[in-house]
């Protein structure tokens, strides 16, 4: 029997303190990996603005918080409009005094096709939710982000380095978020602002599984068989290095792409296939996470 690496990880009831005192937007924190930035950061210590698509769960997301002694606050609206950016912005500051971190998640994956059958309608969602809301929110944010010399992690993906058959747009609109983090970070440091990339392999949310998304049996079977673990990685494995980043910890990082894929950039072919039983092993989590598969993996008129 080999041994689970994951043994003596044990987050339970771990509570720290590494974002006391400070305040943080988590963009599409009403469900998968946005649920569990939202409820690592709030048990860090910081203060919470979950925000995302009027249709999400964001309340939950901040009634489980507060249920743990947590602090946080829902914001609704379209992030992708400028408007509506400024005013989740505005919320921070008129609640909490301030702005320390902008979590720059929020996302969609609507359509898997080839190029030929990929609809317009998709790739203008992905132009406008994976690209508009990191451009709008950024903008809205990083006035406040100055003052308190905070930071900004932004979702990318390993699809925005390798790209992805059968939906190449999504891996374009990721790729876009990597350059644009990198040119943010070269301009904010001489503001004090660190500007950073979480670039996850297949997690373990709605869009992975083709029961809840777009992707078929064929192709879910590839992304985890592409992992040098073989499995999707948890919401929580990619919440740690989302804290990681935004902590003071990070204090010499920016303009930095942090893979958190189970080694998908270096697997050559179904490498997942070989991997030891114990790195097959999801951790345990310790975020109670209600809406972990309650993606947003279709279009929303
Ligand atoms: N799940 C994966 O395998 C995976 C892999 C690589 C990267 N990522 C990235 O991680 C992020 C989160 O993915 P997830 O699987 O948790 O997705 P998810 O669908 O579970 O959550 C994303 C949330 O963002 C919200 N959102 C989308 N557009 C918005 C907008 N315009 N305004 C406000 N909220 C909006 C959605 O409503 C949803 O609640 C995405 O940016 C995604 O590209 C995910």
């Amino acid at each position: 029997m080999s041994k689970n690496i994951n043994e003596g990880l044990n987050y339970e009831n771990k509570m720290g303190n590494r974002l006391e005192g400070k305040v943080a937007i988590v963009t599409g924190g009403g469900a998968g990996i946005g649920e569990a930035i939202s409820k690592k950061f709030a048990k860090e210590g910081a203060k919470v603005i979950v925000a995302g698509l009027p249709e999400d769960p964001v309340e939950d997301v901040v009634k489980g918080i507060q249920e743990e002694g947590g602090t946080a606050t829902p914001f609704k609206g379209d992030l992708s409009s400028l408007a509506i950016a400024q005013t989740c912005v505005e919320l921070a500051v008129k609640q909490y005094g301030k702005l320390d971190i902008l979590i720059n998640n929020a996302g969609t994956f609507p359509e898997t096709n080839m190029l030929p059958d990929f609809t317009e309608e998709a790739f203008d969602y992905l132009l406008k939710n994976n690209i508009k809301t990191t451009f709008a929110m950024s903008r809205a944010a990083l006035p406040e982000l100055q003052k308190t010399k905070g930071n900004i992690v932004t979702a990318g993906s390993e699809s925005g380095v390798l790209g992805i058959a059968q939906n190449a747009p999504y891996g374009g609109t990721k790729g876009f978020n990597h350059a644009f983090t990198k040119g943010l970070a070269a301009e904010q440091a001489q503001n004090g602002v660190r500007c950073n990339i979480v670039a996850p392999g297949p997690i373990d949310t709605g869009w992975t599984h083709k029961e809840t998304g777009p992707m078929d049996k064929q192709m879910e079977k590839m992304v985890t068989q592409g992992t040098l673990m073989g499995r999707r990685g948890t919401p929580e494995e990619v919440a740690n290095v989302y804290l990681f980043l935004a902590s003071y910890e990070a204090s010499y990082v920016t303009g930095a792409i942090w893979p958190v894929d189970g080694g998908t950039l270096i697997a050559k072919g179904p490498a997942g296939d070989q991997a030891a039983d114990s790195m097959k092993q999801q951790p345990k989590d310790d975020l109670n996470l209600e809406h972990s598969k309650d993606s947003h993996t279709s279009i929303r008129k």
